[in-house]
Parts: structure tokens; sequence; C-alpha cells
């Protein structure tokens, strides 16, 4: 298939990237460069643009006839979005509704959203399926969900089918170390882990230990990167025989303390890991895990990375000979 990817100079982007050319697909990588890196583009060919600029769009559709359409690209901070949430609102959702414009006016008819668990907000049970009530308490959160309903009315109006993946946290590096996560001003838990003892070595801070959680720290659900890749092609292949707007949950189900994600990096490096404790940072939830069960039983996934050792691994081995 022709499959545009927007954001996959990013980090899952470039991930979904190599996988769409290892299985042979012929892939173009939208990008504007804001947080991905051109280093990443490794297989495919590039276009530099910005969803939120409608000419580049035009001439991008005009060449590409896309079968499919991936949309990686945003903005993704749940902190960031507290203090920013026009930048958020600009680029994700205006940015989509101008990439499914195009898609409808070049007849493309598959769309795959990168949505996030950030769209239910508080949890009320502890472990979350589709079913669970949407409240994003953020944001960034918001925005995905308006894009979800978006597409809805999308597929009722102009026929383009969806599936929206409600990503928990996204973790772990390409096993070959050609690509990984690679952020600046990196905040994200697991590369901040690794840059405390590698390198510069940046103090470790923990947000909050006063979450109502088993040792006080924030619980996430981390799933390795090559698992959500894997996820979007076999979503692909769900579309050709289920039309509609579809939305799934990718979460390993099983929820990590920061503590507890801490003790795993210790574990790998056989050593220990400074921190301290911080006051909460804002728009966090206490608790996010997924039930996943439902893309098990309706795309077939399987994951490959269910365990923490073995996902932080492979962010370490990126880290080590890191080359963006
Ligand atoms: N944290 C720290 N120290 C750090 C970085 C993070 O204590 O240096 C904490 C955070 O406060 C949070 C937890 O570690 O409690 C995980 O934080 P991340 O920044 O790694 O990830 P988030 O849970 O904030 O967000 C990620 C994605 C979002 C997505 C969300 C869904 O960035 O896009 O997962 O679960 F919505």
């Amino acid at each position: 298939m022709k499959v545009l990817v927007c954001g996959g100079a990013g980090y899952i982007g470039s991930h979904m990237v190599k996988m769409l050319d290892q299985e042979g697909h012929d892939v173009t990588v939208f990008d504007n460069l804001s947080t991905g890196h051109k280093e990443a583009v490794k297989w495919g060919r590039f276009a530099i643009g910005d969803l939120t600029e409608k000419g580049s769009l035009d001439s991008l559709f005009e060449k590409g006839h896309f079968d499919a359409v991936m949309h990686f690209s945003a903005k993704s901070l749940v902190g960031e979005s507290m203090t920013d949430p026009a930048g958020y609102y600009r680029n994700n959702v205006l940015g989509t509704i101008n990439l499914l414009n195009a898609m409808r006016d070049h007849d493309v008819k598959t769309f795959i959203f990168s949505s996030s668990a950030a769209t239910y907000g508080n949890p009320i049970k502890p472990f979350i399926d589709e079913t669970h009530p949407l409240n994003p308490i953020n944001p960034y959160g918001k925005t995905k969900l308006m894009v979800e309903k978006i597409l809805e009315d999308y597929e009722k109006a102009y026929h383009i089918s969806s599936v929206s993946l409600r990503y928990f946290n996204a973790a772990g590096a390409d096993k070959d170390g050609d690509i990984g996560e690679s952020h600046d001003p990196e905040t994200h838990l697991i590369p901040n882990i690794i840059k405390s003892v590698v390198g510069d070595r940046v103090p470790l801070k923990v947000f909050g230990n006063d979450y109502a959680t088993k040792d006080g720290t924030c619980v996430r659900d981390y799933i390795h990167v090559t698992d959500l890749a894997k996820a979007h092609l076999l979503s692909l292949d769900y579309m050709n025989a289920n039309k509609g707007a579809h939305v799934f949950n990718l979460g390993n189900g099983k929820g990590f303390s920061i503590l507890d994600v801490i003790h795993a990096a210790e574990n790998v490096i056989n050593g220990k890991i400074d921190f301290e404790y911080q006051k909460r940072r804002a728009g966090d939830p206490p608790t996010l895990v997924a039930d996943s069960t439902f893309a098990k039983m309706e795309l077939g996934w399987k994951i490959e990375y269910d365990n923490m050792t073995d996902i932080i691994k492979t962010a370490f081995a990126w880290h080590k000979n890191q080359t963006y």
C-alpha cells in the first residue's frame, strides 16, 4: 500500500515507518520537524511540511495517490498542554481537520489515528476498557477526544474509515537500535531515568509521592513502541473488512508505579538510581492501566514485550548509541 505517515520523524512514527518499509509498503513521511528528527527518517521518502498549512497538504496529496494515512503528528505533553492550550488545539485539532479534509478531497478512505489514554481522565476502575467514561483532565486529552468525535462524523458523511488507537505509555526503542526516543527537552520518565545515569547525568525528579497509589507515585501502563506499531499494521488489515470509526486501547495491562520503573532500571544497570521527590506535575492522573482485550480480540494483536525489564533494556541500548 502507499501509506502517508504524518509525524513519521517522531518517536512512535519512525518505528512505524520502519515496520511499514519492512512489510513492503511504500511510505511517505510528512513532518514539520518541530519535535521529530530528520535523522530518524531512514526509510521511505520525506516531505517537510506542516498540517496547519493547507497548501502544502494539497500538493502532497496530488502527487502521493495514498491508499491510507497514519497520523502521529501531535503535540503530546500533558504538562505543556496545561500552559499552552492554544498550541494544542491549533496543532492537534485544526491540523487534523486539514489532514482529513485533504483525504476527503483526494478520495483517501483509510485513516489510523494516534489517540491516547489521556482521553479517559481519572479512572473510575482499575483496568480501563473502551467503555470507560471519557472525561479528559488536560487539554492534550481533550484534543484527542475531539478528533475521535470528528472521525465519527467524517465516517458517516465522507466514508473515511478510521481506527483510533488509545496508547497508554509508549516506551522502549527499536531492537536493532536504529531509532529511539529523543525529545528536547525530555519530559518522559524512562528516558529521564536513563539520562540520570548516562552522559551528563541529569538529576532525576519524581513528581509527587502523595497519590493514592501503593507507594504514593503515579502508576502507568508502559507499552513497547514496536508493539504499538504492530497494532497499526493490523489496523490497516482490519479496515479492509470493517468500515467504520473504531477505537482500541493499546496497553500492557500492567500498572507500574514510578518507583517500580526505577527499580526495574536499577536491575538493568545493576546499580542504584538516585532521585528526589518534587511536587505533583499538573494534569497527571494517579493511575492509568489498560484493558486491551478488545484490541487483542478484534485486531488479533499480540504483545511481544510484556516485561518491564525487557522494555527498559531496549531503551538503554538506544540511549547508549544515540545518534540524534
Ligand atoms: N515523571 C517523573 N519524572 C520525570 C518524568 C515523568 O516523575 O522526569 C512522572 C510523571 O509525572 C508521570 C509519570 O512519570 O506521573 C509518567 O510520565 P511521562 O511524562 O513519562 O508520561 P505521561 O503519563 O505524562 O504521558 C504519556 C504520554 C501522553 C499520554 C500518556 C497516556 O506522553 O501523550 O502517556 O498514558 F497521554
